[in-house]
């Protein structure tokens, strides 16, 4: 793993932070999230937002950021999604290392989620972190009939 030698922090999303996610996450998915979608995950207390954001002369400025759940003793991984001219830096790895320390903070057992089986950067990211594949779902995805692969990870 790359070590990033720069001043990172990570902090909730609040609805000033919008246009900066819906950027990356219109760069980053064929079937990105709507707006509304992503703002109506501030609202429900199981969900955060998390950002991934570094310094920079002109201020922090977002680099990537995880969407999860914690249901009961589960966190479940939505969505991840690191800026475009930002990818293969650590940064991926670095916000879902949080995610992972918070869940386990939150005294949760297990991580989960699900990712297009043909999406190998992601597959890549969440195997280096200690997912496993457990399943499939066939021809979850409805836009292509793109399988689902289940990954799972004990925290
Ligand atoms: C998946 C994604 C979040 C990875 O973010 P990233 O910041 O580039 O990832 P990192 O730089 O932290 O890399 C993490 C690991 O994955 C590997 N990886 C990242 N991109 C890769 C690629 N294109 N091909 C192969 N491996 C890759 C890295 O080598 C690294 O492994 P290492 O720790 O052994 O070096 C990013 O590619 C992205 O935003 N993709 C579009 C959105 C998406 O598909 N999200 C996942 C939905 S389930």
């Amino acid at each position: 793993m790359r070590q990033l030698a720069v001043e990172l922090r990570t902090r909730r999303m609040t609805l000033a932070d919008l246009p900066g996610v819906m950027e990356i996450e219109k760069e980053a998915f064929t079937n990105p999230w709507s707006l509304e979608m992503v703002k109506k995950e501030l609202t429900q207390e199981w969900s955060t937002v998390l950002l991934l954001e570094e310094s920079t002369p002109w201020g922090w400025e977002l680099r990537a950021f995880a969407i999860f759940w914690i249901v009961a003793d589960e966190v479940h991984v939505l969505n991840v999604a690191t800026h475009v001219a930002s990818r293969q830096k650590g940064y991926g790895r670095k916000v879902m290392d949080e995610v992972i320390a918070i869940g386990r903070g939150r005294k949760c057992t297990i991580a989960t989620l699900e990712v297009r089986r043909g999406n190998v950067p992601a597959i890549t990211l969440y195997s280096r972190l200690g997912f496993r594949t457990v399943g499939m779902r066939p021809r979850y995805y409805a836009d292509n009939q793109e399988d689902a692969v289940i990954m799972n990870m004990d925290l």
